[in-house]
């Protein structure tokens, strides 16, 4: 997208910073990348070097390729420089989304280390009280994990663990994926339809005494 067209689409909708970091569960963060496309936002995106890695293995893509042609400006975690590094940036943003953001990453911000773009951008939400979401993918969590999530929770950081529910009927992989991508719209109050809200669950409940 050229640089004209993309600015008419951040006076339009505005701008969402994505953070996609090395934990399980890539796929989340492409899907909410898409998905704010498709509704008109811009999308800033800041890759971390194991995220790339994880994105091979799990979904066999070369992850910076796969941004060409969406509305979407992609930031590698060693540019420090780049624009969400600054809080005067990130002010005029709708928010930060760290998806699927790896316990390491999580760490990071938990005590305030800005070791790369990704911890440092996610600081400056901190900082300046906007909405900061990190869809942490790690299973059990242990003690230090809790501890770290108790940390940025309580300075003001919305933490929401990649765990889908079953009440919506899910289908499929995508409606389990979908579930995610539409709990962080919800939060971003975007309105979306991807996912049936639980008071639109009526009808067609998973058939458990099919499943064995
Ligand atoms: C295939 C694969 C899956 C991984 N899944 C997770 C995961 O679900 N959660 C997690 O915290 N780390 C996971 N890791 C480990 C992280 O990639 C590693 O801790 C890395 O240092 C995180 O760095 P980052 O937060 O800068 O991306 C995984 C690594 C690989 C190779």
């Amino acid at each position: 997208m050229d640089e004209k067209a993309r600015t008419e689409s951040r006076d339009k909708k505005g701008t969402v910073i994505i953070g996609i970091s090395g934990a399980s569960g890539v796929i989340y963060g492409i899907r909410t990348i898409k998905i704010l496309n498709e509704l008109g936002y811009h999308t800033e995106v800041i890759l971390s070097k194991e995220a790339k890695k994880v994105a091979k293995v799990e979904c066999g893509i070369d992850l910076e390729s796969f941004f060409n042609g969406l509305n979407s400006v992609v930031y590698e975690e060693d540019q420090i420089e780049a624009p969400p590094s600054s809080s005067s940036h990130i002010v005029e943003t709708e928010g930060m989304v760290i998806v699927p953001c790896s316990i390491k990453t999580l760490a990071e911000i938990a005590n305030g280390i800005a070791s790369n773009l990704l911890s440092r951008s996610a600081l400056n939400f901190l900082r300046v009280r906007k909405t900061l979401i990190l869809v942490i993918r790690e299973t059990p969590l242990g003690t230090i994990e809790l501890i770290n999530a108790l940390k940025v929770s309580r300075a003001g950081g919305i933490i929401m663990p990649a765990s889908p529910g079953f009440y919506h009927n899910p289908q499929n992989i995508n409606d389990l994926i979908n579930f995610i991508v539409g709990k962080i719209l919800d939060l971003l109050k975007i309105p979306n339809s991807l996912y049936k809200h639980w008071n639109s669950v009526t009808v067609n409940r998973i058939p458990c005494d099919q499943i064995s």
